[in-house]
């Protein structure tokens, strides 16, 4: 047993034992209503920390090359069951900070719930790693969960803390709050769906 959430096994203990309240049992309907309108297709896709892979399919459906890792074996097993034979090979156990995929390997990165799941001190990092992961002009969107960090995770952002993180080597060029009804208990009222376009 470890309570130490950079460690694998955290999250494989939860997946295990079914204690997930983040898990959106779906496509969260935000994002499916922006795949719908979404005129582009074959993106190269990539999903951190994608736990059950819920949306998988659905970037797939919408006509993406998708790629989802998460660096708990047990959550992977999970996605892959639920995707079936079709799609299972998309989802891959892996770290996402060490991963050796090649810089610029992608057009767009989908998160949620992913940012939240890091330490506070290793978001600097995480955006470094996003951006070096993103082609120049590619994107960064998801669901963003603005609150307090204590007893994380998940640990909350502060209003202004996104452009603290991302604005270095993003742009922000939406942010919008999850429409009421539409969020999990856990994230209800403080939950945002933000897009970031990568700098050249
Ligand atoms: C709160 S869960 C969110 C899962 C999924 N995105 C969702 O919305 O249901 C965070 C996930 O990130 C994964 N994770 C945490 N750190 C990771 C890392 N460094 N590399 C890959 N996955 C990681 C965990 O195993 C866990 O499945």
């Amino acid at each position: 047993m470890t309570e130490d959430p950079t460690n694998p096994g955290f999250w494989d203990e939860r997946y295990a034992e079914g204690r997930t309240p983040w898990d959106q049992g779906g496509v969260p309907p935000e994002l499916a209503r922006r795949l719908v309108a979404r005129k582009d297709r074959g993106r190269r896709v990539l999903i951190p920390g994608c736990g059950q892979g819920h949306e998988v399919a659905a970037f797939a459906a919408a006509g993406h090359d998708v790629t989802a890792i998460d660096f708990s074996a047990a959550a992977v097993e999970r996605a892959r069951a639920r995707l079936g034979t079709l799609l299972a090979p998309r989802v891959q156990v892996a770290d996402f900070f060490t991963h050796p995929f090649a810089p610029a390997s992608f057009d767009l990165v989908y998160e949620r719930t992913f940012l939240c799941a890091q330490e506070p001190a290793s978001w600097p990092r995480v955006a470094r790693r996003t951006a070096e992961l993103l082609r120049p002009g590619g994107a960064l969107l998801g669901f963003y969960f603005l609150g307090a960090k204590e007893d994380g995770p998940p640990y909350g952002l502060d209003p202004e803390e996104p452009g603290a993180i991302f604005g270095n080597d993003f742009t922000l060029v939406e942010s919008s709050p999850v429409p009421a009804g539409e969020s999990l208990p856990l994230f209800a009222g403080r939950e945002f769906w933000h897009e970031w376009r990568r700098r050249a």
